[in-house]
């Protein structure tokens, strides 16, 4: 039986490196798509360990005609959108750009998937800051809450979100929504918060650093492990009929309570170090989530290997073995 063929956007990202190690470890032939950068290093870091296993084009969410052309020439049985501007404060900086890439790039990569290959399966990140700060009266989201972002980020994953539905049933295309709460590893970009948390923690431990400077400490977040939620990923776009899932923990922690586990485990007394700063706040908070995902473990089996503590040690872990 011939191998499987996937494509993958943000491949040199988080998630898009695991899931290529994943699909590779499965059998399928990958291929990535990654943007043009005016400086070269460092961009494709993630996947130096599967360079030689992957076939890599240049491509870009806001150049449909990269896509068409890429897509064709594969013929994909898998396409997973994993790319976007991903950092919910950086949208308010930049919430054009933002706009332009979380949605209507989404819209190019549909129109450019129904061109060229529409009997391929498709995965879109739609992510829970599209709930906003709507929750359950049992206190959890889930599939059927209602969603009412509060980021220009969280705005631009809700149309993406929606289109995929409206192409879904317009041109019966296979294309589902994963909507994943946070999910972090030691591959985290270190401007999001546990890898924020996790690093400077580490930095202070071995000298290089003496404070760390939060934005607001009080919001709640469902974090999960990146390994565990491209299993998911699979699993979803794999259904025999396309539709939402989303992917969670089902616990929640605190900002303050996660700075409070890594410095402990590194012995280290938090209240020393920690200091507050309003650039690192956002215009408007998203203050709670935690994801109900019982349709996801009750449909495929899904269950996350690691809690949040062996997530923590896990992303300790990773930044002590690069001093050592
Ligand atoms: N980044 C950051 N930096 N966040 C901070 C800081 C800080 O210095 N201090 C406090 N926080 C708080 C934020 O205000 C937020 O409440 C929480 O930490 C988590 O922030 P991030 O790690 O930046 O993640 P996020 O929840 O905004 O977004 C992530 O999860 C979404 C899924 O819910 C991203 O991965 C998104 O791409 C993803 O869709």
């Amino acid at each position: 039986m011939k191998n499987k063929k996937a494509y993958i956007l943000g491949i040199n990202g988080q998630d898009g490196s695991y899931l290529a190690e994943y699909l590779l470890s499965l059998g399928y032939q990958v291929f990535g798509i990654v943007r043009r950068h005016s400086v070269a290093e460092n961009q494709q870091v993630r996947i130096d360990g599967i360079r030689d296993k992957v076939t890599i084009f240049y491509g870009d969410l806001l150049d449909q005609s990269s896509l068409e052309k890429t897509l064709k020439e594969v013929q994909p049985d898998e396409i997973y959108n994993l790319a976007a501007q991903s950092h919910v404060r950086i949208s308010y900086d930049i919430p054009q750009f933002t706009v332009q890439v979380n949605a209507l790039g989404v819209l190019n990569l549909l129109e450019a998937y129904k061109n060229a290959c529409p009997n391929a399966k498709f995965y879109q990140a739609s992510s829970s800051e599209m709930f906003g700060n709507s929750i359950d009266p049992d206190g959890f989201q889930r599939e059927s809450t209602p969603m009412h972002p509060v980021s220009p980020y969280g705005c631009a994953k809700l149309f993406a979100y929606s289109i995929v539905r409206n192409y879904r049933h317009a041109y019966k295309l296979h294309a589902t929504n994963g909507i994943l709460f946070n999910h972090e590893s030691p591959r985290r970009g270190s401007n999001f918060v546990t890898n924020k948390v996790v690093k400077t923690a580490v930095d202070i431990k071995y000298g290089f650093a003496d404070e760390l400077i939060m934005g607001n400490m009080d919001s709640y977040r469902d974090w999960g492990h990146s390994k565990d939620y491209v299993r998911a990923m699979h699993m979803i776009i794999n259904h025999d009929v396309p539709d939402e899932f989303i992917v969670s923990t089902m616990e929640t922690h605190s900002v303050r309570e996660m700075v409070e586990y890594v410095f402990n485990k590194l012995n280290l007394d938090p209240y020393k170090y920690v200091k507050q700063d309003a650039k690192f706040m956002r215009p408007e908070e998203l203050k709670y989530l935690k994801g109900d995902s019982t349709k996801m473990r009750s449909t495929f089996g899904w269950k996350p290997e690691y809690t949040f503590e062996t997530l923590m040690d896990d992303m300790i872990d990773g930044w002590e073995q690069k001093y050592r």
